[in-house]
């Protein structure tokens, strides 16, 4: 044990030896002067530089996006497109500041500027034709709010926004207005598209499947099952209230933090529930759901992870910033999970490799 830890220390000594190293010389103006003369060190230099100008700056990519949302520049130059001066009158921006916003918008490939024209690009009309992503896109204000001072954001000082948007996070599924529940239920639902394709294509469904989506809300992922295989039978459990009409699904309405996971499926999933508690809640939900499970049965677990082997930018970035800001949330990454779901009994753990990370990754473990 006393040699293991010795041999520890001497690794990280050199370890911190050589990033010292390393980055004396690389702080080192003269040897940066010397890289920039040869072709390959020169592409890694300027790469690093537009790295760095790049994080200094993307606060400001994300305000013009937003701009071009809130404002409604992207749907009025969906309508065909417009000069300056339309657009200006459009959006209620003086003419002076649209042209400052079409040439940012340009440069972030939202538009196109031709022959004294705005055209819609491609990057514009993807953000428009993907469900949900305006909507997204504008329920960042709350978020832009709470980082305004990271500092105390980090040290946890603050009362957040985002903790007041997601109120069913903290159980009082009883003290909630139905105007919160629909607000959050309509953006999940239009954002679910996504995650539901990512989801359904990467496992295998039987036909005669029982399924049981925890957490389903108004039911956008069952429906979106229930079109690729219609003899599935699927209920939603969900907080009173979360429930939409005309859905094909059942609706059991429940909470589970006092309820249990009702029984009689075979599949239980969970669709972007488990971010948003903390460890013990997680723990305890993931028991009832082993405990509400047939021998054989299957739990499906999809929602936005860490990078596994290396941090990577939105799940260790963006969603786990994300979820601390929710206060009871938490980003885990897919071997976090997997430990839980053993310790709580379930096998056959598989993590499926994700098609797009910054939108789902998909796991599913069976009860022996
Ligand atoms: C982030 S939303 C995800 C909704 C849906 N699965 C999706 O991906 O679009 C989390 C869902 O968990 C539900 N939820 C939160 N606490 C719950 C509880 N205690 N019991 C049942 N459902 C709950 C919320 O009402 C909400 O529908």
């Amino acid at each position: 044990m006393v040699q293991r830890s010795s041999r520890f220390d001497l690794s990280t000594k050199l370890l911190s030896w050589w990033y010292n190293q390393k980055n004396k010389l690389i702080k080192n103006i003269r040897v940066q002067d010397f890289f920039a003369r040869f072709p390959i060190t020169s592409r890694v230099a300027r790469k690093e530089g537009e790295a760095i100008f790049q994080l200094m700056t993307g606060f400001v990519d994300t305000q013009i996006l937003f701009t071009f949302v809130k404002s409604g520049a992207l749907r009025h130059l969906e309508a065909g497109s417009l000069s300056i001066e339309e657009l200006s009158d459009k959006i209620g921006i003086n003419i002076k500041s649209t042209e400052i916003l079409c040439r940012a918008g340009y440069a972030l490939g939202f538009v196109r500027l031709k022959s004294k024209k705005i055209f819609l690009a491609r990057r514009g009309a993807l953000i428009l034709s993907l469900p949900g992503m305006m909507e997204l896109i504008e329920h960042h204000s709350i978020f832009y709010a709470d980082l305004l001072d990271p500092i105390s954001f980090f040290r946890g000082e603050k009362e957040t926004k985002l903790s007041k948007f997601w109120p069913y996070v903290f159980g009082q599924a009883e003290s909630l207005d139905s105007v919160d529940v629909s607000r959050y239920s309509d953006l999940m639902s239009k954002s679910q598209f996504m995650v539901a394709r990512d989801t359904i294509a990467s496992i295998k469904v039987r036909k005669d499947t029982k399924w049981l989506d925890v957490g389903g809300g108004s039911g956008a992922f069952a429906k979106e099952l229930v079109n690729k295989h219609s003899s599935l039978k699927i209920s939603v459990f969900d907080i009173p209230g979360s429930s939409a009409e005309n859905q094909p699904h059942k609706f059991i309405p429940g909470s589970f933090f006092t309820d249990q996971i009702p029984t009689g499926f075979d599949t239980v999933s969970c669709i972007r529930v488990l971010y948003d508690h903390d460890d013990q809640t997680v723990f305890d939900l993931l028991t009832k759901i082993y405990s509400s499970l047939p021998v054989g049965g299957r739990i499906v677990i999809s929602e936005p992870m860490l990078g596994e082997l290396s941090p990577n930018k939105w799940g260790d970035t963006y969603f786990a910033t994300y979820t601390y800001a929710m206060k009871t949330g938490k980003t885990r990454s897919p071997s976090q999970v997997s430990e839980l779901l053993e310790k709580i009994g379930f096998s056959k753990i598989k993590i499926f490799p994700s098609r797009r990370p910054f939108v789902t990754t998909v796991i599913e473990a069976y009860k022996n």
